[in-house]
């Protein structure tokens, strides 16, 4: 493959991380950062080596990017964030699945006050803004008798400028919404410092289930959902300590629905 000079410089100088300008104010998480041009996954990479704590990868761009409940993440070259945080919290493995939550809290805030919009959470994990997907958290656990670790992958669409026929009634980008390219390296450095502060306060026993619902765009809709192969129609009506939506039936009855088993679909287009 060949580039002409131009394509040369965009590519070095425009379009690839400067990862000299990922610098987190933070205590542990972001201080030690691997970076990729081209990876699978980088939550694969980040749960097959033995990084140490707080360390953040990052890729230009993934092959094999995965998403929740078997599905692939869209991971073009440069247009998005892919990056995933290795923690090591002294938590108990059912509490894990709750880093997602707390990531969530984290990205919609900084996205918020950078864009000026409101950024919401379509329960649990993703990112959502006039309609649309623009982030999605991906927590996966490896468990072992001495040391749980956290793998928390975070996907931002940053400069895409559109999506195919597949995604393009339900995904959108920082550059859609707000017509600006943001340097990539600034959100990662703000999304850091957030979840840092969010997740410190976490493993000292301090709940963010509050903060979440007021973000979580489900709390007082219809939503539906597949259970055990049955259609469940209700309305969420808080999210339980341990993440799970909490659904009051049709019936009057309520039913918590944990994020493995569902995917959840509200009555209103994408929500
Ligand atoms: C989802 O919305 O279903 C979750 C998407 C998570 C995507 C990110 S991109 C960085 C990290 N590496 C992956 O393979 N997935 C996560």
């Amino acid at each position: 493959m060949s580039f002409s000079l131009f394509e040369y410089f965009c590519c070095k100088d425009k379009h690839m991380t400067d990862t000299s300008k990922i610098k987190p104010n933070t205590n542990l998480i972001g201080h030690n950062i691997v970076y990729f041009e081209t990876v699978n996954s980088t939550n694969t990479v980040a749960k097959e080596n033995d990084f140490k704590d707080g360390t953040v990868v990052i890729a230009e761009t993934q092959t094999a990017g995965k998403g929740r409940m078997g599905r692939t993440w869209e991971s073009n070259q440069s247009t998005g964030i892919y990056m995933s945080i290795v923690l090591m919290p002294d938590i108990s493995a059912d509490r894990i699945s709750l880093l997602t939550l707390a990531a969530g809290i984290c990205v919609c805030r900084v996205l918020t006050k950078m864009c000026n919009i409101p950024f919401k959470i379509k329960w649990p994990n993703d990112i959502v803004a006039d309609g649309k997907k623009v982030c999605g958290i991906l927590t996966e656990g490896v468990i072992s008798e001495t040391q749980n670790k956290a793998v928390v992958g975070i996907g931002i669409n940053v400069t895409n400028k559109n999506f195919g026929d597949e995604l393009c009634n339900k995904a959108s980008s920082i550059y859609m919404l707000t017509g600006k390219v943001f340097e990539r390296e600034n959100i990662i450095n703000a999304v850091l410092e957030e979840f840092e502060k969010t997740y410190t306060d976490f493993i000292r026993g301090k709940s963010f289930i509050k903060d979440y619902e007021k973000l979580c765009i489900n709390i007082d809709r219809q939503v539906t959902f597949v259970k055990d192969g049955k259609t469940v129609s209700g309305t969420a009506v808080n999210v339980a300590e341990n993440g799970e939506l909490v659904i009051k039936k049709e019936d009057g009855t309520t039913l918590n629905i944990n994020s493995g088993e569902v995917s959840v679909r509200g009555i209103y287009g994408y929500y």
